[in-house]
């Protein structure tokens, strides 16, 4: 799937709409230190690349040796720790507890992503800052109705399957369930941003480059903006892990 996954996400416009949008809003949505990060997932490095040209010391880990080789030659020079591991082995290779986690477009292609957001709320420090990026169900929803796919959308048949070759994530979340399963684990959300709000409903794709800018603009404009952020294809959060000692002072009162 490497190359497929290159394609389809990095080597297309939308892909680089997705690193410009998050170029901006990460500075924007977290408190950066040159805190050590750890990337969960980190897929081909574009984000650890990112952080390590910040400043930060970065681990990347990722469970395929085939992403990780690709990713390993995409940093080059950059001297970030790689780590063959999937996020469910991360309390033991990897425990931390770490300041920044980013854990971008992994979650949705997990059995039990809930059970994936324990494990990273579990190697945070605390006040530690999760990055979280997660495939939006709703906008699957609406992106269905819109190419026509009436029938599945009524059925709301919108998860992949895992059959075959398709990158339609098998774990789709929606606002909800990031919002009462974070709450369940300590923690807060505390900023929001959609990708790509505008960009994946378009009839025609901007044609010229002066076309493709005011779209960036628009979706920088609205990317946090209610009730656009809502229908991103992707959601951005920032979820910092609340201390714990009000959890225990709580449960005694
Ligand atoms: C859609 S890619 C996202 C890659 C990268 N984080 C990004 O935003 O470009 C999903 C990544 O999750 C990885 N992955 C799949 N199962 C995983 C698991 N159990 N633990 C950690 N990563 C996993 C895949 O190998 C792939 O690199």
């Amino acid at each position: 799937m490497v190359d497929k996954f290159a394609d389809s996400l990095y080597g297309s416009s939308r892909g680089e709409l997705r690193l410009a949008l998050l170029d901006r809003l990460l500075p924007e949505m977290l408190t950066l230190e040159r805190q050590s990060v750890l990337d969960v997932g980190g897929g081909l490095g574009q984000l650890a690349a990112w952080f390590h040209d910040r400043g930060h010391a970065v681990t990347l880990a990722e469970p395929s040796g085939e992403m990780l080789a690709r990713a390993g030659e995409q940093l080059g020079e950059r001297s970030v720790s790689l780590l063959q591991a999937p996020l469910q082995a991360l309390p033991q290779e990897t425990p931390g507890p770490w300041p920044l986690i980013a854990c971008h477009a992994v979650l949705e292609w997990l059995a039990d992503p809930r059970a994936a957001l324990v494990t990273l709320a579990s190697l945070l420090a605390p006040g530690g800052q999760l990055s979280l990026m997660i495939f939006n169900r709703d906008a699957l929803r609406l992106s269905n109705v819109v190419k026509g796919n009436l029938e599945k959308a009524l059925a709301d048949r919108l998860e992949g399957t895992g059959q075959r070759k398709r990158l339609t994530p098998i774990s789709p979340l929606t606002h909800a369930q990031v919002a009462s399963w974070s709450a369940e684990c300590a923690l807060e959300i505390r900023e929001v941003a959609g990708i790509r709000v505008f960009s994946d409903y378009l009839r025609r794709p901007p044609e010229s480059d002066a076309d493709r800018e005011r779209l960036l603009e628009l979706e920088q404009r609205y990317c946090r903006a209610d009730p656009h952020w809502r229908l991103g294809r992707y959601l951005l959060y920032t979820l910092v892990r609340t201390d714990g000692s009000d959890t225990a002072v709580e449960s005694t009162s």
